[in-house]
């Protein structure tokens, strides 16, 4: 039998070629389009984010405008699709409310039928738009509240938070958010892009692939963490209890959530930019105390294996200041990076290649068949 080289999850195996996103994991750097993270923090916002990550380069003025204007004018959903987010039992998780009402939105796009890379951009758009309209409707349908409308007036971040309050956010609070979505807008081969990727590359159409991004960024060991990591912080209780939690977990080989990462063996500079927002939002709350001491302790016994916190650690403790639930954390998440699946997936299929990995048969050949009554 042949023999293939093999890395356990694909550990630094490269699966495409891509100009969006660079990790330096040592260094603890992330860039896109080749731009220091903390510069796009600093200087830009959501939508201008999604869009470079969907032209691969900055826009001019001129296109972001279209952009925005075209993202606030294809927020709301068809009024069959508000009907279905009525009709999910209240306890359906939020992110299998978005991957469902997702799929359903592909039968009102006449786009989805067209095979062209610009029919998939029109889609990428409204996605886009409608991601943190679905979250926030199913969130307010749910705990029995009257749906909130998009406001046209209102940047993406401000009007999510609209959406899902009912009240005008102040200034600060949609920067948080807008520099939230920032940051977690693309991040290389991970999970969920090259699930979407996968499905992507058999020409299957773009809902069946971002509907693949939502069902893996689910997960506790990708975007599920912000949501484990505030369960993780409500089971250790108090300060006090921090180191007694981590020896017990670190003994029974269980992780500690928000921390780690596949590539970064530093700590991952989207942390860095959400544990100031921690600190200015909830300095004398007991998440915030007990995410610090947290902290403290795992440098102390697993930094050296370069294990530091990851993007995931501090972002739901922003969150939950902000009011938000719990488990509409790994939801902002897929608001934002559903820019990067579809950016991703955009690339790729500029010059599109079906994935189809092999795997290393360790079963017997030539075995004889047993009929069913002789077992
Ligand atoms: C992110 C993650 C899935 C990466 O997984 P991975 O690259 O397959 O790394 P591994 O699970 O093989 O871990 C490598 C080593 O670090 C340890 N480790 C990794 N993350 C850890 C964590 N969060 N807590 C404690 N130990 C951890 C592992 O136990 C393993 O130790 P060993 O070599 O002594 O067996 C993993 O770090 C994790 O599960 N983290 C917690 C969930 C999380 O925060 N996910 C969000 C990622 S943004």
């Amino acid at each position: 039998m042949k023999e293939y080289p093999f890395s356990k999850g694909l550990e630094d195996v490269p699966a495409a070629e891509s100009v969006l996103t660079y990790i330096d994991g040592q260094e603890g750097k992330l860039y896109y389009l080749g731009i220091p993270i903390e510069e796009w923090a600093e200087n830009s916002t959501y939508e201008e984010v999604a869009l470079s990550l969907l032209l691969r380069r900055l826009p001019t003025k001129g296109e972001l405008k279209v952009f925005d204007a075209a993202l606030r004018s294809s927020r709301d959903l068809p009024e069959e699709v508000i009907d279905f987010i009525y009709d999910l039992p209240p306890q359906t998780h939020p992110m299998s409310a978005l991957r469902s009402v997702v799929s359903l939105l592909e039968s009102y796009d006449e786009d989805a039928r067209r095979d062209d890379l610009d029919a998939k951009f029109r889609i990428a758009l409204r996605l886009i738009a409608k991601f943190p309209t679905i979250v926030a409707y199913f969130d307010r349908v749910r705990k029995n509240l009257d749906i909130v409308r998009p406001n046209p007036s209102l940047s993406h971040a401000e009007n999510f938070l609209y959406m899902l309050t009912g009240k005008i956010p102040t200034k600060y609070e949609s920067k948080v958010m807008d520099v939230a979505l920032i940051l977690h807008a693309d991040h290389e081969m991970n999970a969920s892009t090259f699930a979407s990727m996968v499905v992507a590359s058999t020409l299957s159409d773009m809902y069946s692939a971002i509907v693949a991004g939502i069902g893996a960024l689910k997960g506790p060991l990708h975007g599920g963490a912000n949501e484990a990591v505030l369960k993780m912080f409500d089971e250790i209780g108090s300060v006090d209890n921090v180191e007694k939690y981590i020896e017990e977990s670190l003994a029974q080989k269980k992780k500690i959530m928000g921390f780690g990462h596949r590539v970064y063996k530093a700590y991952d500079p989207r942390a860095r930019i959400l544990k100031k927002f921690a600190e200015e939002l909830s300095k004398e709350s007991k998440y915030y105390e007990i995410a610090v001491k947290v902290e403290e302790y795992m440098m102390k016994k697993v930094a050296q294996k370069g294990i530091f916190p990851n993007v995931d650690f501090y972002s739901g403790i922003v969150y939950n200041a902000l009011g938000i639930s719990t488990d509409l954390f790994t939801p902002i998440f897929a608001i934002s990076r559903v820019a990067g699946w579809a950016a991703h997936v955009l690339e790729y299929l500029e010059d599109n290649r079906i994935f189809r990995p092999s795997s290393i048969y360790k079963g017997e050949l030539d075995k004889k068949y047993i009929p069913i009554d002789q077992r």
